[in-house]
């Protein structure tokens, strides 16, 4: 495992997204959706470092399939309430093809928000699909497989406060 993220340098990203959304969304009906697993932990520091009230909520989605089809997910937690004609911030711990964020913007438009971006720790840019925008990006990263800040593999290192390739799994 290669530390690549400190969490120093994880903090310091994260405020400085904070007030840009802080910024953006002043005056709006805000309404902060995390991402679970991957995103509870990215979520929480960003609430916490936004400087104007909104909500929070939670939603998850899993691919079913073999993963190669979009339309191979289907929703594993819904929204509480229903976001119709409030401002929607999707928080995404990080975009790799791009098929989930794709999926979640498509369910959550169904709902009518007055509008909707994506913010997304990490962002596999030179590999997710171009039409994919990442509002907020994090970091733009290479097509290592990371862990740490509630990223996981198999289930596990969610928990490492900064973020690491893992080494020997490509
Ligand atoms: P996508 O649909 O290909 O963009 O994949 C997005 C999801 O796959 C993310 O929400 C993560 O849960 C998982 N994922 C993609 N890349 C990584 C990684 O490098 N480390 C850990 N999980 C990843
Ligand atoms: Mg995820």
């Amino acid at each position: 495992m290669k530390p690549l993220y400190s969490e120093e340098r994880i903090h310091h990203r994260v405020e400085e997204l904070a007030r840009e959304i802080s910024r953006d969304f002043l005056s709006k009906e805000l309404v902060v959706i995390g991402i679970l697993n991957g995103g509870f932990i990215f979520t929480a520091d960003l609430c916490r470092s936004i400087a104007i009230p909104h909500e929070v909520d939670f939603m998850a989605a899993s691919s079913y399939g073999d993963g190669i089809t979009s339309g191979d997910f289907k929703i594993t937690k819904e929204l509480k309430k229903s976001v119709h004609n409030k401002s929607v911030l999707l928080v995404e711990d990080i975009v790799d093809t791009g098929k989930t964020l794709e999926y979640l913007v498509t369910e959550v438009q169904k709902q009518n928000p007055k509008e909707l971006k994506v913010a997304a720790l990490f962002w596999k840019k030179q590999k997710a699909n171009p039409h994919i925008i990442v509002d907020y990006p994090g970091f733009i990263t290479e097509d290592d497989f990371l862990v740490g800040y509630g990223l996981d593999y198999k289930g596990k290192f969610r928990n490492l406060p900064y973020v690491a390739k893992l080494e020997g799994t490509d």
